[in-house]
């Protein structure tokens, strides 16, 4: 049985380090599953707009065989609170400033994205930007996360 097609766009602060591994890790499960969702990244900042992701981030992925290297930094616009079922922030910071953005209308869409594997504890994604040992706990945090959309967004998936 299909599942109805999802969009999900994860969204951090730079879209060079977090966002882009949960693109990344989602992708690959979805594809695993022959899931046809639409699934993105997006940073709150603009720094990075047209920047591939940080070499780190890179690594942590190519470490468990996921190339995130094609993936470019982009800008989150309220255009994307239309058009992404859900909204999916690292932390609490993100979550403000999304929410800022958003009509009232899509407040229901933005999620941290650690609630669909912990539900309830509104536990943040850390920001490893300044932290070199962190990227793969970051790796972890996001596989158990996006293990935990597979199964809640795709009711017909056994494993
Ligand atoms: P991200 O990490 O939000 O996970 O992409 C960061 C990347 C860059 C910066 C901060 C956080 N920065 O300040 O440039």
């Amino acid at each position: 049985m299909q599942s109805r097609p999802r969009s999900i766009l994860f969204v951090c602060l730079g879209n060079i380090c977090r966002s882009p591994l949960a693109e990344g890790i989602l992708k690959a499960k979805a594809a695993i599953h022959r899931l046809p969702w639409t699934i993105d990244s997006a940073g709150t900042g603009s720094w990075h707009v047209g920047s591939k992701p940080d070499s780190r981030s890179i690594a942590a992925a190519a470490s468990r065989g996921i190339d995130i290297r094609s993936i470019r930094g982009r800008q989150i616009t309220e255009a994307d609170l239309e058009r992404f079922d859900h909204v999916l922030v690292m932390d609490s910071q993100n979550y403000q400033d999304v929410k800022s953005l958003a009509r009232p209308e899509h407040h229901h869409k933005i999620g941290l994205v650690m609630n669909f594997a912990v539900p309830g504890r509104n536990i943040n994604v850390p920001d490893p930007y300044w932290n070199d040992d962190g990227f793969d706990q970051v790796y972890d945090m996001l596989d158990e996360a996006c293990e935990a959309i597979i199964r809640d967004l795709a009711p017909d998936f056994h494993s």
